[in-house]
């Protein structure tokens, strides 16, 4: 008699995801290693990948697509440092009315495409004054402040799903070539509006240093889905109290956009380091 758990129907999420998946191979997507979720504004990455192939989301039924400005809402195949990756230009956010199963379609798909690593890249507010725009924050950790989980029952650890060895590389890869990358932890909140000064003095108080309104149900999701995953915030602002006091997504689109040649070259020089942890 088989096991009860391989017994069990698929539950609706979990059919989503692997309908993506065949959807996502049937276009080439399957056996690569490295798999990267670009946040606002650094679409322009793109334009750098080697043998690029890009699947418009409106041909893919159950990829679900972006309502915000600064999203493209695309799957793109290529190559950086020399990794096969797998590309989503425009996620999904809890606030567009998005369940959480629907925000992590795409990386539980991943791993059912036989991706090893997730990179996650968002847009983010520095708690840290004199962090200057532009500047990059590796996660350590982060705070789920969204109200909701991606997980079924029974899934997930305590650890954190943020990869050690993979950011330790990503730091002395940025070291390297002198680009400006911190380590830290990133409160994930529901938004969509930016904070108060109070609440980032909140926010401080519990140990955070960026603060943004994805990647936390993503990193959780993909790590109980068996990925390695990293995750790079990139501070667009100083956060609420910190400097001016009106920040519009436009700001935030222009410190990105200007961002995207450096987590280019950044990921163009740590490819060759990763290659190897990504084989096993
Ligand atoms: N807060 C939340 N999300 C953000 C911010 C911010 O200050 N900047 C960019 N994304």
């Amino acid at each position: 008699m088989p096991a009860v758990s391989s017994m069990r129907a698929l539950e609706r999420p979990e059919r989503e995801s692997e309908a993506l998946a065949e959807e996502l191979a049937a276009r080439g997507a399957a056996g690569r290693p490295l798999a990267i979720v670009l946040g606002s504004g650094l679409g322009g990455l793109v334009e750098r990948l080697a043998v690029r192939c890009v699947i418009p989301g409106a041909e893919l039924e159950h990829l679900p697509r972006p309502r915000v400005q600064g999203h493209a809402g695309e799957i793109v195949l290529g190559e950086l440092g020399g990794v096969p990756v797998i590309i989503q230009s425009g996620r999904v956010h809890l606030y567009e009315d998005r369940s959480p199963f629907e925000v992590t379609r795409f990386v539980r798909a991943l791993a059912r495409l036989g991706v090893r690593a997730l990179l996650l890249t968002n847009a983010a507010g520095g708690l840290v004054a004199q962090w200057a725009p532009g500047t990059f924050l590796c996660l350590t950790d982060h705070l789920n402040l969204q109200g909701r989980s991606p997980l079924f029952r029974g899934e997930g650890s305590r650890a954190s799903p943020y990869d050690e060895e993979l950011g330790a590389l990503l730091e002395q890869t940025a070291r390297a070539h002198h680009i400006a990358l911190e380590r830290g932890v990133y409160a994930g909140l529901l938004g969509p509006s930016y904070e108060t000064p109070a609440e980032i003095r909140a926010l401080r108080a519990l140990g955070a240093h960026a603060v943004g309104m994805s990647t936390v149900a993503e990193a959780n999701a993909a790590r109980a889905a068996g990925l390695r995953v990293v995750a790079l915030a990139c501070i667009a602002n100083p956060a609420a109290g910190l400097g001016v006091e009106s920040l519009r997504h436009e700001d935030v689109l222009w410190v990105m956009r200007r961002s995207a040649e450096r987590l280019a070259v950044l990921l163009e020089r740590v490819g060759p380091a990763w290659a190897p942890l990504l084989s096993r």
